[in-house]
């Protein structure tokens, strides 16, 4: 907790503790919790240094385990890297803003002998009842991971695509390179900001949450960028992305009805920080943005990039 300040309630107030406690205000043990989070209207945020736009609420945790189920079933797996029979074999991995830890859980059961850390800034990851060889670390990544050069054997990053400046991005994968063993695999996933065959208010909503992200120095377009990124490092050999094109909307059949819904949960959730947005207003808004989806036939571009880490070179006389 903070020294001298609360964040009191709604907004994130910061106000003087000495004020507060000259209206007979005690510290009861909610200090730490209100410097935790942040509510906007009426979504909970974290309050860490970074202009993540996102929640961290029981919604958003919903959100994350659809989009979770969504991608596996799109992909027929949950990563594109060679990394199988290593995992079934025993090796150590890495998720990097693991959110509520639905990957870390399922690949912990599902690859017994291999160990899984999940790290992300809002502690909203489980504590109890997680396999034996998973766990998980509360830290911004952005302060530097907190583990030697040349620990984990694959390292998994997914969707933080409204977390980082472009700097920022360079600064993260630099970092995962590091603490990757060499021949070790980096994967991220990603998913471009404007739909194929957008409607015009799809065109301009999704404008809009580009330049808003762009305004806050957020590089939302990372999908479009990453792969010059992972080369600029020279840190890996080729990298590879496979490519998924997802229907949105019941023309998709069930899953793009699925789709329609985690889409609507999404703009949901950036809505409340960006548009300053309750959820009346969000429905009234988006409306024409999601009828758009059927009229046009719109869907979204998913991306996974994957790389093997450099051998060192070694110089021999
Ligand atoms: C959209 S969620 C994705 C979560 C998870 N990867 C998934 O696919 O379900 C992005 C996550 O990244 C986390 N995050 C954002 N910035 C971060 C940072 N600087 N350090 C650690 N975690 C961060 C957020 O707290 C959030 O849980």
């Amino acid at each position: 907790m903070s020294v001298g300040t609360y964040n009191y309630r709604k907004e994130s107030r910061k106000i003087s503790l000495s004020l507060l406690q000259s209206i007979g205000f005690q510290d009861q043990g909610f200090g730490d919790i209100l410097d935790k989070f942040r509510i906007i209207n009426n979504r909970r945020f974290h309050n860490v240094t970074s202009k993540y736009s996102f929640p961290n609420d029981e919604i958003e945790i919903g959100r994350m385990e659809l989009s979770h189920l969504l991608l596996k079933n799109a992909y027929g797996s949950n990563f594109s890297s060679p990394v199988n029979d290593k995992l079934r074999d025993g090796i150590s991995v890495l998720d990097v803003g693991c959110g509520a830890g639905h990957w870390v859980i399922e690949n912990a059961k599902d690859y017994p002998n291999s160990t899984f850390v999940g790290l992300d800034m809002s502690p909203i990851f489980p504590t109890e009842n997680k396999p034996r060889n998973a766990g998980f670390i509360e830290c911004n990544v952005l302060e530097g991971l907190p583990f030697p050069s040349n620990t984990f054997d694959f390292v998994h990053q997914k969707f933080l695509y409204a977390a980082f400046s472009e700097k920022q991005w360079l600064q993260v994968i630099k970092e995962i390179a590091r603490v990757l063993k060499p021949s070790g695999y980096a994967e991220f996933m990603e998913v471009e900001p404007y739909p194929l065959n957008a409607g015009p208010i799809n065109k301009e909503i999704s404008e809009k949450y580009v330049q808003y992200h762009k305004s806050n120095d957020l590089c939302l377009g990372i999908a479009f960028k990453l792969k010059d990124m992972m080369d600029t490092t020279k840190s890996f050999g080729e990298v590879k992305i496979e490519k998924r094109i997802l229907a949105v909307g019941k023309w998709g059949g069930n899953f793009g009805e699925l789709m329609l819904i985690y889409l609507s949960m999404t703009t949901e959730s950036s809505s409340a920080l960006m548009l300053e947005c309750s959820k009346q207003k969000h429905d009234k808004m988006f409306k024409t943005y999601f009828e758009e989806f059927e009229e046009y036939k719109s869907s979204f571009v998913y991306k996974r990039f994957y790389a093997q880490k450099r051998q060192p070179f070694i110089i021999t006389d």
